[in-house]
């Protein structure tokens, strides 16, 4: 029997790349999965409905159950007919997985508007857009007097955590949706939610162009940047096992999972007075003497 049975989730972006890896495991545990996807490019245009529908295609042909949902997770009228379809089809929701997703990278000095808000709203909106349903929907449950069994797996990015150059919209709507995660995780805890994170390192169309590094394995070796990889860790998430997991961020790729701590008090400095500019500035050597100003060297999206 699979960790999931009798479950019923939403991924969105599942018609390729990572969450199409999601939603096959997640229904493959047993879960009945709603396959969002509006079949946008990289860049966020157009409306091709094929992937979406070969997922749900490979989940029925294995024995699964899914249906299509094509719709934009970025605005609300999409994100409430989502988890509506979610009750219509099968009675309730239990796990949203936010994966959805597009890249228009460019340094801050070139950036065009419509490029930074393409990317907070696909993003940050698109995420918040869907769990903001998903809450009503548990804490409507939930206020009636039933047991509420909630999961959201967002997806953040290592570039959200530690900064990569040419990516200010996507880096800063990643790091919202880390830090997202932890409100959510705080707000529904009472409604039996559970929210965490994942960043995932993977080979996808928004990466194969980038790193050579993330080539594919050679036959019968280990894919470590294969997109399956990142499907247990979020299948996990989703489980009853991981009830005592809450407002967690991972790095996931290969065989390795992290568990990332936020950001801590590095160093230093204080007394019983107001502080100058000049103090300040003679101060500084000890303020930072404690701290390693190391920040690790990254390359990932
Ligand atoms: N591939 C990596 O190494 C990597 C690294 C860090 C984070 N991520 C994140 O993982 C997630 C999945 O990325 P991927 O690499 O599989 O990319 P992908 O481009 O293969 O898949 C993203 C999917 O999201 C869909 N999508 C885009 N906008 C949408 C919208 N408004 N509504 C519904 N669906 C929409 C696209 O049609 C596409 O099928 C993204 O959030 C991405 O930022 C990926």
């Amino acid at each position: 029997m699979g960790m999931l049975e009798g479950k019923v989730a939403i991924v969105t972006g599942a018609g390729r790349g990572i969450g199409r890896e999601e939603a096959l495991l997640l229904a493959a545990e047993g879960a009945k999965v709603i396959v969002n996807d509006v079949g946008a490019s990289l860049q966020g245009q157009g409306g091709d409905k094929s992937p979406a529908q070969q997922t749900v295609d490979d989940i029925v042909d294995a024995g699964g159950e899914a249906v299509v949902n094509d719709g934009d997770v970025s605005s609300w009228a999409g994100a409430e007919a989502l988890v509506a379809q979610a009750v219509d089809t099968w009675g309730k929701l239990d796990i949203l997985v936010n994966n959805a997703g597009i890249l228009r990278d460019k340094m801050s000095f070139s950036m065009e508007e419509a490029e930074w808000d393409d990317v907070i709203r696909v993003h940050l909106k698109g995420h918040f857009a869907c769990a903001h349903f998903a809450a009503i929907h548990w804490r409507n449950r939930a206020k009636a007097g039933e047991d509420v069994y909630g999961r959201i797996i967002n997806t953040a990015s290592e570039s959200g955590l530690f900064g990569n150059p040419g990516q200010a919209n996507y880096g800063a709507a990643k790091a919202g949706i880390a830090a997202l995660t932890i409100i959510l995780a705080r707000e529904l805890e009472r409604y039996g939610v559970r929210v965490n994170a994942i960043s995932p390192r993977a080979r996808t169309r928004m990466t194969e162009d980038l790193f050579g590094s993330m080539a594919k394995a050679e036959e019968g070796a280990f894919d470590a940047f294969g997109p399956a990889n990142v499907a247990p860790l979020v299948a996990f998430l989703a489980s009853p096992e991981a009830g005592d997991v809450n407002g967690q961020n991972f790095v996931v790729f290969g065989g390795s999972v992290w568990v990332m701590e936020g950001w801590t008090a590095a160093g230093s400095v204080q007394r019983d007075s107001q502080w100058t500019p000049r103090d300040l500035a003679d101060a500084k050597g000890k303020l930072f003497e404690t701290h390693p100003s190391a920040i690790p060297p990254f390359s990932f999206s």
